[in-house]
């Protein structure tokens, strides 16, 4: 067999300082999201749909975290960060189904795709979640909030960042 003909399955997405927010809770995630979308694209098929579905089940956690955390800190139910979780994680659930029924393609594209969205999602929506966090000392283990005078008075609708801000 010559191997030339099957280029090996490479992850698109590595793990480096670009994407460290320097809050260990978010970062500790992250890391274990680039290695879960890793294995994903550097699957056989026949290990494509239990890769694929460890990642949903894990980023339906860390979109969960992100979620809660911004709803204990002020900001809106609407505000935009939790909503493109929700329209990433309706996409993911969508293809884990067509991939089920056969689609093996279609989660090799989006597995891509979704590596690109990731940095950039990272690197402004999170990146200003964690800023907010750390702002306001807040502790995910218990919700407990060390400074609640950085807290901002009213509801935060956008991202919390200049690069979201309605
Ligand atoms: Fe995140
Ligand atoms: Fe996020």
């Amino acid at each position: 067999m010559n191997d030339t003909l099957i280029p090996e399955r490479q992850a698109s997405l590595a793990w480096s300082d670009a994407l460290l927010l320097e809050l260990d809770f978010m970062d500790d995630t992250h890391r274990e999201f680039v290695d879960l979308l890793g294995a994903v694209e550097t699957a056989g098929d026949d290990r494509l749909i239990d890769g694929f579905r460890a990642l949903v089940d894990h980023t339906d956690e860390h979109f969960g975290g992100e979620d809660r955390w911004m709803a204990a800190t002020q900001f809106a139910a609407s505000n935009c960060h939790t909503t493109q979780h929700d329209v990433v994680m309706q996409v993911l659930r969508e293809a884990l189904k067509r991939g089920q029924a056969g689609d093996l393609a279609l989660l090799r594209d989006l597995s891509r795709e979704l590596g690109i969205w990731f940095t950039q999602h990272a690197q402004t929506m999170d990146a200003a979640l964690a800023l907010h966090l750390r702002q306001i000392g807040f502790d995910p283990a218990t919700g407990i909030v060390r400074h609640p005078d950085a807290l901002p008075e009213g509801e935060i609708h956008g991202c919390g960042g200049a690069s979201c801000s309605t």
